[in-house]
């Protein structure tokens, strides 16, 4: 069973938030209740930016699930245990490729949070070991300075938040797409590709940078799933899509950067 250290505030009040059988509530009676999926929403109302959609959380579960960056969930966790946190919030988390596997690892209390509902219900149905929120990282219902790691894994940066929640000694851990991330495939997109900027945040300093580098030979099929979960999809015109039809056998370069950082 999951334990549940009261890092939570209520977003209506923000007193804590309790935790009683299939229910978080606060002193206040203002109560949320855990879906039949194991997510809560903890957000007030619907927001414009609703998190990725269905179709892009499916393509990326399905090309997850292949492990093609298992190589980066294995490093997220040598990371961690060195560490050994007894609170880490996941900003970002997605359908939970990499909360999950990290909460089957270590005896750290992992809270989660995501804007998709599409994504945190595969998320959530997938363990019970790991608490999931529907909230946005960028007002995040968690008490100052109670978090010993945020795990920020390609999604957006809120950090004045994080900032806020983070303890004294606590590290930020933020996955970004290093230079040469997907040049095959973005070189097959565009007509003039360019590689990603790689720029750190300004507001915390870096105690650590390590890189992952290798190929990946994709299936058609593994092809079009990494298009459809990423941006390029709605970027690109419909045209480009057809140059991926035909292609097998697709050698494609992933190219991560994990930076460790501190408030
Ligand atoms: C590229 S995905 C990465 C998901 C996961 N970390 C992974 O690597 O598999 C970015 C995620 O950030 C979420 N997201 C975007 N804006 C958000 C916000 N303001 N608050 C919470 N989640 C947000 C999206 O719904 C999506 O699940
Ligand atoms: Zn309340």
């Amino acid at each position: 069973m999951k334990t549940y250290s009261n890092i939570l505030i209520c977003p209506v009040c923000n007193h804590k938030l309790n935790k009683r059988d299939h229910q978080y509530i606060c002193e206040n009676k203002h109560s949320f209740d855990v879906s039949k999926e194991g997510y809560t929403n903890l957000l007030l109302k619907s927001s414009k930016h609703s998190g990725d959609c269905k179709s892009m959380v499916e393509a990326r579960r399905a090309f997850l699930e292949c492990n093609h960056y298992k190589p980066l969930q294995d490093a997220l966790i040598e990371l961690l245990k060195e560490k050994q946190p007894q609170i880490i919030v996941d900003a970002g988390c997605g359908e939970g490729y990499y909360t999950n596997t990290i909460a089957e690892h270590l005896n750290s209390e992992l809270y989660a949070f995501d804007m998709s509902k599409n994504a945190l219900r595969y998320a959530a149905k997938r363990t019970n070991i790991v608490h999931y929120f529907l909230a946005s990282i960028f007002q995040l219902p968690i008490h100052d300075h109670s978090v010993d790691v945020i795990l920020n894994i390609f999604a957006p940066s809120a950090t004045n938040e994080f900032k806020r929640i983070l303890k004294k000694e606590g590290i930020l851990i933020k996955v970004d797409p290093g230079s040469d991330h997907l040049w095959e495939l973005k070189d097959l997109l565009y007509e003039k590709a360019y590689k990603n900027e790689e720029k750190q945040l300004n507001e915390f300093t870096v105690l650590d940078t390590k890189e992952i580098k290798y190929t990946l030979s994709l299936t058609n099929k593994e092809l079009l799933n990494l298009y459809e979960m990423t941006p390029y999809s709605f970027k690109t015109a419909k045209s480009a899509k057809e140059n991926l039809i035909m292609v097998n056998n697709f050698d494609v370069t992933i190219h991560f950067i994990l930076y460790t950082y501190q408030g």
